[in-house]
């Protein structure tokens, strides 16, 4: 088991000293970055994860400088390298060294990084015990200051809601926008379930555009499920018949508990857990397993 770390196109450990002090993505926060999973040694999504990572590097004015296919040849390659059983890939893109300047072009050079280490497996009797979150007074990012749209790796705002959450006893944070409207977890899109109805906050009240909250969302319309991207309010949630979160790493994952307030029977519900079951059908699926 290791980690493996490619800093522009070159293989080295977590020792090797690749990056500058002067990388704007260290002294200002410059830099964007994806959380990609394999599953039986193979990357999941790779593809749509790359064209999200430009999306966010295309909002700083960071130009990414590998092509799709060579960003993919360096993630197999950096796999190859720490040849673990399953893999958690973290992909950075920092505007790269420069002056201490603000001005777009003041960092010609984007630093790109592939971060390989073995993916740690959230384990079946979380998935079957369902986890309690908080929902923290730590407010989501306004979209006119960072949008969460931009997946920046500048995650203070998602770090001071983690500590809020665990503070508290909670496994994740959800928190809300500046309206009180429910946005999303620090590390997670949250989705209610109420009388067969699966909703989850639209892409206007300020979140990351999550891969698996796509992938969920259509799998909830073939299971026959009336589907919604709406506003949700923090009562809709603590009066839910279930709520799930959905993330790359954790999948579709069972919200029993909200604070001190009990979700639903307080037990993981059926329709999350159909999800669930869906949710890895597709994978197999899209992976030809
Ligand atoms: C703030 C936030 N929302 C949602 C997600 C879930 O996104 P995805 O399903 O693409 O992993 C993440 C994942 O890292 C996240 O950081």
């Amino acid at each position: 088991m290791a980690i493996r770390i490619n800093v522009n196109g070159v293989i080295g450990t977590e020792t090797d000293r690749l990056i500058s002090p002067l990388d704007h993505g260290f002294v200002f926060g410059a830099s964007v970055y994806e959380t990609v999973r394999t599953y039986h040694g193979r990357p999941f999504l790779l593809d749509r994860h790359i064209a999200r990572l430009r999306r966010s590097a295309a909002a700083l004015a960071i130009g990414v400088g590998p092509t799709d296919r060579e960003f993919e040849r360096n993630v197999l390659d950096t796999m190859a390298a720490a040849d673990n059983p399953e893999s958690y890939i973290r992909l950075v893109v920092s505007a790269g060294p420069g002056d201490l300047d603000y001005r777009v072009g003041a960092s010609p050079r984007a630093t790109t990084v592939i971060i390989v280490k073995p993916l740690p497996l959230v384990p079946d009797a979380t998935y079957e015990k369902g986890i309690k979150i908080s929902l923290v007074d730590v407010v989501r990012n306004h979209p006119q200051s960072v949008s969460p749209l931009i997946k920046a790796s500048s995650l203070l705002n998602n770090i001071l809601a983690m500590r809020q959450a665990h503070s508290r006893g909670g496994d994740e944070a959800v928190m809300l926008n500046h309206k009180g409207e429910v946005a999303e977890g620090a590390q997670t899109n949250v989705f209610v379930v109420r009388e067969g109805l699966v909703a989850t906050p639209a892409l206007a009240c300020g979140i990351l555009e999550g891969i698996t909250r796509e992938l969920t969302l259509g799998l909830a319309a073939e299971l026959e499920h009336e589907v919604a991207e709406t506003t949700l309010f923090p009562d809709q949630l603590l009066t839910a018949d279930e709520v799930f979160l959905t993330s790359t790493t954790r999948e579709i994952l069972p919200v029993v508990a909200i604070d001190d307030a009990t979700v639903g029977s307080g037990s993981p519900g059926p329709v999350t857990l159909r999800l669930l079951q869906a949710y890895r059908a597709r994978v197999k699926t899209l992976l030809s397993l």
